[in-house]
C-alpha cells in the first residue's frame, strides 16, 4: 500500500471530507457537469458504473439522478466509505476499501469505470498499473476527469510535495491502451460546474485489432 493511500486514509482524508461535504447546489452543479459527459450514452447508458475514489460520492449521488445503473465505489478512507453506506449512495457490498491500483472486482464486471480526481494523486511510478486495473475492470467505457498539465508536473498539495500530480492524462489514457477510442472530452469550469477546473475524456474499448490511430502532438500545427 502506497504512502500516499496511507494519508487519504487518516486526518488529512477526513479534513478532506469535512471541506467538501454535501451541499445540494453541489449535487446540482455537478449533475449538470455530468450530464455533459454522459451525453454521448444517452438512449445506452451503462448499467453498472464503479467510482475509483469515491469518497463521500458527491459525483454518484449526481449520476444516480442521471441514470438507473447499479453503483459501486472503492474508497480506502474509512470514514467516507460509511458515509456512502449511511446515505444510501451505494449499497454496503457495493463498497470496497482498495486502491486503484489493486481494484477489488472482477475483470470486465463494470460497463463503466471512473475517476474524478483521484489519478492526479496516484504517483507516477504507480500510475500505470491503476490504469491497468480501471482498464482490466471496465466491460466499456473509461471515463477520467482530472486536473490537466500539458508536460507531468508534481505540485505542493496542502503541506504535502508527494501527493498531486498532473499531466495529460487523456494522453496517458490512449498511448498506453491503444484499442481505446476517444467517444467525448471537455472541460468543468470551477465557476459553473462545482469541479475544479478539470478536463474529462470517456473512452470506449474497442477490443484488440481495433485501435484508432489519434493524431499525435507532433502531427499538429502550431
Ligand atoms: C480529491 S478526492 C476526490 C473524491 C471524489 N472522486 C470526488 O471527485 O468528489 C480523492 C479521493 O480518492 C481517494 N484516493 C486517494 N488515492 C487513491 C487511490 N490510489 N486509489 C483509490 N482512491 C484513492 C481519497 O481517499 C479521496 O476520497
Amino acid at each position: 500500500m502506497s504512502k500516499q493511500i496511507e494519508t487519504w486514509r487518516g486526518a488529512f482524508g477526513s479534513a478532506y471530507i469535512a471541506r467538501n461535504e454535501v451541499a445540494p447546489e453541489v449535487v446540482q452543479a455537478k449533475t449538470f457537469a455530468w450530464a455533459q459527459a454522459f451525453r454521448a450514452l444517452a438512449g445506452a447508458m451503462p448499467r453498472s458504473i464503479l467510482e475509483v475514489g469515491a469518497n463521500i460520492g458527491l459525483n454518484l449521488r449526481a449520476i444516480k439522478l442521471l441514470c438507473p445503473a447499479n453503483l459501486f465505489a472503492v474508497e480506502p478512507n474509512a470514514i467516507a466509505r460509511q458515509r456512502l453506506v449511511d446515505d444510501n449512495v451505494v449499497p454496503l457490498d457495493h463498497v470496497r476499501d482498495g486502491s486503484a491500483a489493486d481494484l477489488p472486482f472482477d475483470t470486465r464486471s463494470m460497463d463503466l469505470v471512473f475517476t474524478s480526481t483521484v489519478l492526479i494523486h496516484v504517483p507516477p511510478d504507480e500510475l500505470p498499473r491503476a490504469c491497468q486495473e480501471i482498464y482490466r475492470v471496465s466491460r466499456r467505457y473509461v471515463l477520467c476527469n482530472e486536473y490537466f498539465s500539458d508536460k507531468p508536473i508534481s505540485i505542493e498539495y496542502r503541506g504535502h510535495n508527494d501527493l498531486l500530480f498532473k499531466q495529460d492524462f487523456g494522453a496517458f489514457w490512449l498511448d498506453n491502451f491503444p484499442d481505446l477510442r476517444l467517444v467525448d472530452y471537455g472541460f468543468f469550469w470551477r465557476r459553473a460546474a462545482a469541479m475544479d477546473n478539470t478536463t474529462w475524456w470517456l473512452f470506449e474499448k474497442m477490443g484488440p485489432g481495433s485501435e484508432v490511430a489519434y493524431q499525435t502532438e507532433t502531427q499538429v500545427r502550431r
